[in-house]
């Protein structure tokens, strides 16, 4: 027998019809012309609904999609609380804030020695962090930035011996920044001081130490109280006006 015969061979034998073997089809579908089964009027008008209202909801709350929908236009940021006093609506930024970041830029100067940590080199250059130097009051401070320090020089125990550059050639709010800088970020000071330095006490620490103008040799700055402060009003931190 043709091999391609003997594929259909219930066909051909007539054991079952065509019109039998589509019954079971017919039977599975509940589609049937006539309407019976069909998707009914009510389901077409609920969804008809559904759709008129959702494209409404999204045409009028999308906002075309433009991004202005987050920002409002006339949207102005809440004040700071006014901490009583002073002019409302002033600066936006704490003072002392602009003041650090101001610091943070001048230190830029110092971390080829000191590191951006300020825990220095061991052996080569001490560490901010730490060091009585940094963690008394700002008068000592104020002499080292000046004039600079000849070594040896003792820092927590360890001597140094090196140059420690003056920056007097820096003016004297940069010298004060990053005076504050320092001892704002690397000194533990006593409870109650804010390791603020303002111009006004470095420019009467220029005054005071004008006499001098080779580098510090330890026992120079030793003379000094380890607490003493530089002379100057303090500030408030918020506004940088004097209190
Ligand atoms: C060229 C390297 C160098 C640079 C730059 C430098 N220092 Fe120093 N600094 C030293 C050395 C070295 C000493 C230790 C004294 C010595 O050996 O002369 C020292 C000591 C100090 C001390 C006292 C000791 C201590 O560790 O607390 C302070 C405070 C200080 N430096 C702050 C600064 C600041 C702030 C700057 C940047 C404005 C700066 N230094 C830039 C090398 C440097």
């Amino acid at each position: 027998m043709d091999p391609a015969e003997d594929q259909n061979l219930d066909y051909q034998q007539g054991t079952v019809s065509t019109v039998d073997l589509h019954d079971a089809i017919r039977r599975e579908d509940p589609l049937q012309p006539g309407g019976r089964g069909a998707v009914g009027a009510v389901v077409i008008v609920i969804s008809s609904i559904i759709v008129f209202l959702g494209g409404g909801q999204l045409f009028t709350a999308s906002n075309g999609f433009r991004d202005s929908i987050y920002i409002h236009p006339h949207y102005v940021p809440d004040p700071r609380p006014s901490l009583g006093g002073g002019d409302e609506g002033a600066a936006q930024i704490a003072w002392i804030d602009q003041w650090m970041n101001e610091g943070k830029k001048v230190y830029n100067n110092c971390i080829a020695c000191h590191q951006a940590s300020g825990l220095g080199i061991p052996g080569q250059f001490p560490p901010l962090v730490g060091s009585e130097w940094v963690d008394g009051g700002s008068k000592r401070m104020g002499a080292i930035l000046i004039h600079g320090i000849n070594g040896p020089f003792k820092v927590g125990g360890q001597t140094y011996n090196q140059l420690m550059p003056a920056w007097n050639n820096l003016n004297d709010e940069k010298i004060a920044q990053v005076a504050t800088y320092v001892r704002r970020t690397f000194g533990s000071l006593p409870e109650g001081e804010d390791g603020v330095v303002t111009t006004e006490m470095i420019k009467s620490a220029r005054e005071e130490f004008k006499d001098h103008s080779a580098p510090y040799t330890e026992a120079e700055l030793l003379a000094i109280p380890q607490d003493a402060q530089l002379s100057g009003a303090k500030v408030s931190l918020e506004t940088g006006a004097p209190l």
